[in-house]
C-alpha cells in the first residue's frame, strides 16, 4: 500500500490541495468532464472510489441534488476530514478499500473513480481482479467510469525516460495554470508575481516529483486507456466512451455492465 502520508501530495491536505492542484487546468477539466458524463447517466445512486478529501463528491452532490453519492477512502483521517467539509444533505463517506468494495454487491447507478485508479498497485492482475469484481457485483446496466492522468498510447508502460519527458509537459501546465490562477484578480505587482510564482513552483514541483514515481511504477501504477478497455471488455463490459480530456495525458473512460 502507498504510504500517502509521507509521500508529498497534493492529496495530503485541504489546504495544500485547495492552493494548488485545484487551480490548475487539468483538475479542472477532469472535473467537468466528470460532471458531463453524470448527466449522461443521470443515475439516482453514485459511488466515489478514492474519494480523498471529497471535492469532486461534493461537485457532483451540487450539481445533482437528487441523486445520493457516496465517497469511499481507505485512510480514516481523510474520511474525518471528508465528513467535516461536508454540507450536502446527499453525501455521506466510508472509510474502506476499494479492493473490498468490489467484493460486496452494490445497487449503484453508477461508480466513478477520478484519479484513483491508477493507486491500484501492480501488478496489473490486481487491477484486472478489481474490475472483474466490480462487474460481478453491479447492476445490468450500471456504470463505470474511469477518469486518469493514462500512459499515452506510443509510449510504453517501461518506457522511463519518454515518461520522464513526458511528464515534463505537466509540470509545466501545472506551473502556468496554478501560476494565473494565484495572480487572478490582482495587480501585476512585484509582491504578487513572487507570491503567484512561489504557488506555482510547488505545482510544478509535485508533478515532476510524480512523473518520477509514474516511470519508476512507484506508488503510482498508470496504466494505457486501450488496456483498460481491451481487459474491461474481455470480462464482459461495453465501453460506451474513450477519449482524451487533454493533450497530457487526462483521459476518460466510460463502461457499462
Ligand atoms: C488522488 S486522490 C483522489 C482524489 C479525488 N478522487 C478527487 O477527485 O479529488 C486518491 C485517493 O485514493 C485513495 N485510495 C488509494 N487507494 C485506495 C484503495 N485501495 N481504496 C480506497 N481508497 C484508495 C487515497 O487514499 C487517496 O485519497
Amino acid at each position: 500500500m502507498k504510504n500517502f502520508d509521507k509521500t508529498p501530495s497534493f492529496y495530503n491536505s485541504k489546504e495544500v490541495f485547495d492552493k494548488y492542484l485545484n487551480n490548475t487546468s487539468y483538475y479542472k477539466a477532469i472535473q467537468k468532464c466528470l460532471i458531463k458524463i453524470v448527466n449522461f447517466v443521470n443515475p439516482k445512486k453514485v459511488i466515489e472510489l478514492g474519494s480523498a478529501t471529497g471535492s469532486s463528491t461534493f461537485k457532483v452532490a451540487e450539481k445533482f441534488k437528487n441523486t445520493k453519492i457516496v465517497g469511499y477512502d481507505f485512510r480514516a483521517n481523510i474520511v474525518e476530514e471528508a465528513k467535516k467539509l461536508n454540507k450536502f444533505d446527499n453525501v455521506d463517506f466510508i472509510c474502506k478499500d476499494m479492493l473490498d468494495f468490489a467484493k460486496e454487491k452494490t445497487n449503484a447507478d453508477m461508480i466513478f473513480l477520478l484519479y484513483a485508479f491508477h493507486h491500484i498497485i501492480d501488478p496489473l492482475q490486481t487491477k484486472i481482479d478489481f474490475l472483474k469484481n466490480l462487474h460481478k457485483n453491479m447492476k445490468i446496466g450500471a456504470y463505470i467510469c474511469i477518469l486518469e492522468t493514462f500512459i499515452p498510447e506510443d509510449i510504453g508502460l517501461n518506457d522511463k525516460e519518454k515518461i520522464v519527458n513526458f511528464w515534463q509537459l505537466r509540470s509545466q501546465e501545472g506551473y502556468a495554470s496554478t501560476f494565473w490562477n494565484a495572480l487572478k484578480g490582482r495587480d501585476v505587482k512585484v509582491e504578487n508575481l513572487t507570491r503567484a510564482k512561489e504557488i506555482a513552483a510547488f505545482c510544478k514541483e509535485n508533478e515532476y516529483e510524480a512523473g518520477l514515481l509514474v516511470a519508476e511504477r512507484k506508488d503510482e501504477y498508470l496504466v494505457h486507456k486501450s488496456w483498460i478497455k481491451n481487459e474491461a471488455e474481455k470480462i464482459g463490459f461495453k465501453t460506451i466512451l474513450i477519449e482524451d480530456i487533454n493533450a497530457i495525458g487526462e483521459g476518460v473512460i466510460l463502461l457499462q455492465k
